[in-house]
């Protein structure tokens, strides 16, 4: 049994290592393609050196560009990789031009994708994630949904065969470096920051960082928070800033290259509260019990809402609305509940893989 395993960006890396570990354990053979989407050091090459994760078998090496001519050289490379590779089951996370690609391409060749994460919706079909997760859902074989909520979007759209409720891989990864983070990280140290006493901030999402007004605005309603914001500047934000606005600062919001994936988890411990449009983060948000505050109209993690942990930050209120929600906020009762599983995913998606308990779903 031979899984080819398709990596690309940050988070795709940290969903990796638990499954890696796993189909190593249910012995099955994996090859690792990482496609280059994401390849600053910070943005790739951390995550392989902390977490352990193996060095990939083939690097695409394929770089920044428009999403047709970035999926499109994928595809191509992908393509020939998977005529060499000649594997049981091409593996895919997430929503990315990665995930797309490695879809697309597996499923012309007619080889069986296996689709973690599977069944997440907007219902936005201005992200560029929610075409590449829908896409993928419907030429997958193996549907592994990290919620109910997943399930039942899948079957809103007619799949059903193959789904498989597992819960959720980060949630796996959270549980095994969230210890570490708090004994190894010393971020707090460096970044002069007191446990309790900042905010955690990160902003990449197209719909927050690609109109200038919007980012400036959201930048301004992190200086009315009534601590410092640390922010780990994703490079496409970066880049956003210094085209639109090269020499604006923001008071107390401190800009920090991207970190590390335990100095990440120590500082989403640490912090009065997070404000993100990031998936991972609001989802680490609520395993660790930090309210966190989310910069779209929508998410697709829904259940953290629901369960009050999760705050959505819609359009309306101007810069001071986050200040307001982060003011009016009310811890629920008791700690989050468990909604991403039993830390067992990444097994259970191994052994569907390897065949022991196929025919669910
Ligand atoms: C991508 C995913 C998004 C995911 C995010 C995780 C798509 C369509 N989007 O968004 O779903 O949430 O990764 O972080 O696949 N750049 C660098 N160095 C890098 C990587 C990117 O400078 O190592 C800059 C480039 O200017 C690039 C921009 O960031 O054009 C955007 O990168 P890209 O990978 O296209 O999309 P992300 O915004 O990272
Ligand atoms: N992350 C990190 N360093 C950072 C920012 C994020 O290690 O500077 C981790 C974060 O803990 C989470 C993942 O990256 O596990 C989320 O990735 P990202 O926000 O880039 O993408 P998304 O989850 O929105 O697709």
């Amino acid at each position: 049994m031979k899984v080819l395993t398709i990596v690309g960006a940050r988070p795709q890396f940290i969903k990796a290592w638990p499954v890696g570990r796993a189909l190593a354990r249910h012995g099955v053979e994996e090859h690792l393609v990482h496609t280059g989407q994401h390849y600053d050091a910070l943005m790739s090459q951390v995550f392989f050196d902390e977490m352990g994760i193996r060095r990939p078998d083939w690097n695409l090496e394929v770089g920044s560009d428009s999403h047709g001519a970035q999926t499109g050289r994928m595809l191509m490379a992908l393509e020939r990789v998977m005529v060499e590779e000649r594997p049981d089951w091409v593996l895919v996370y997430g929503d990315t031009n990665s995930t797309l690609a490695g879809a697309l391409a597996a499923c012309k060749l007619e080889i069986p994708i296996a689709h973690v994460e599977s069944g997440l919706r907007s219902f936005n079909r201005s992200m560029p994630e929610e075409h590449n997760r829908v896409l993928t859902d419907h030429c997958s074989e193996l549907l592994m949904c990290p919620t109910q909520t997943a399930v039942e979007n899948l079957a809103r759209e007619g799949v059903t065969r193959g789904v498989h409720l597992v819960g959720d891989v980060m949630y796996d990864a959270v549980l095994h470096f969230g210890v570490m983070a708090r004994e190894r990280s010393r971020i707090l140290e460096t970044a002069q920051v007191e446990e309790g006493g900042y905010y955690l901030a990160t902003i990449h999402r197209a719909y927050n960082t690609d109109d200038p007004l919007r980012l400036r605005a959201l930048l301004e309603s992190l200086e009315l928070l009534d601590a410092p914001v640390i922010l780990p500047i994703h490079p496409r934000t970066r880049s956003r800033l210094a085209d639109r606005f090269p020499s604006a600062t923001f008071a107390d919001v401190r800009l920090i290259d991207p970190v590390g994936y335990l100095d990440m988890l120590r500082l989403e411990q640490g912090a009065k509260a997070i404000v993100t449009d990031s998936g991972g983060v609001q989802k680490e948000a609520f395993c660790f019990g930090v309210p966190c505050f989310t910069m779209r109209p929508e998410t697709e993690w829904i259940e953290t809402v629901a369960s009050g942990w999760n705050t959505l930050v819609g359009e309306t209120g101007g810069e001071s609305a986050l200040a307001a929600l982060v003011t009016a906020w009310r811890r629920p009762v008791g700690s989050p509940p468990p909604l991403f599983g039993a830390g067992d995913a990444a097994d259970q998606i191994a052994a569907l893989l390897a065949g022991v308990g196929h025919g669910g779903g």
